[in-house]
């Protein structure tokens, strides 16, 4: 499967680093929602779904954690350790995060604001729908 990765430009000098984030330019879609999470406890995975239509970019712009992609097929982790990097995530792909550092505050870009709807939350359907989408 393929994973897209971005490393956004660093602003940085004697005084730190800057990185800035645009809808349309480094991000590839017009941002409507930020979201993030932090405090996440030792050994808690969380996710578990996949979106029928929403994009995303995830960024954990401090500390560590990790991102299982799953496009019914093939099954990738994608570790996530630096607040420069992102990753693009697109409809029809299971996630699952995992691995959290005590300090990690993962932060997502979405293209579309919050709707239980867009979500699959039971695997069984998830695969349904990609085998149903591959299909088409
Ligand atoms: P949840 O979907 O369980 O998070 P995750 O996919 O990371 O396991 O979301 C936790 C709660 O936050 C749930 O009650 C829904 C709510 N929520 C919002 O209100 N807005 C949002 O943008 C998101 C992502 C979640």
């Amino acid at each position: 499967m393929k994973i897209t990765t971005f490393d956004f430009e660093e602003h940085g000098d004697d005084r730190g680093i800057l990185i800035s984030l645009e809808e349309n330019k480094n991000i590839p879609f017009d941002i409507h929602r930020c979201y993030f999470m932090y405090n996440t406890q030792p050994g808690v995975r969380r996710g578990f779904h996949a979106h029928k239509t929403l994009r995303q970019v995830l960024v954990c712009v401090r500390g560590s954690c990790k991102i299982l992609l799953d496009d019914g097929t093939e099954k990738q982790v994608v570790p996530l350790d630096q607040p420069n990097k992102g990753l693009y995530i697109t409809a029809n792909t299971w996630r699952e995060m995992f691995d959290f550092s005590e300090d990690a505050v993962l932060m997502v870009l979405a293209d579309q604001l919050y709707d239980e709807a867009d979500y699959i939350r039971n695997y069984d359907a998830f695969l349904a729908h990609v085998s149903k989408k591959s299909e088409e």
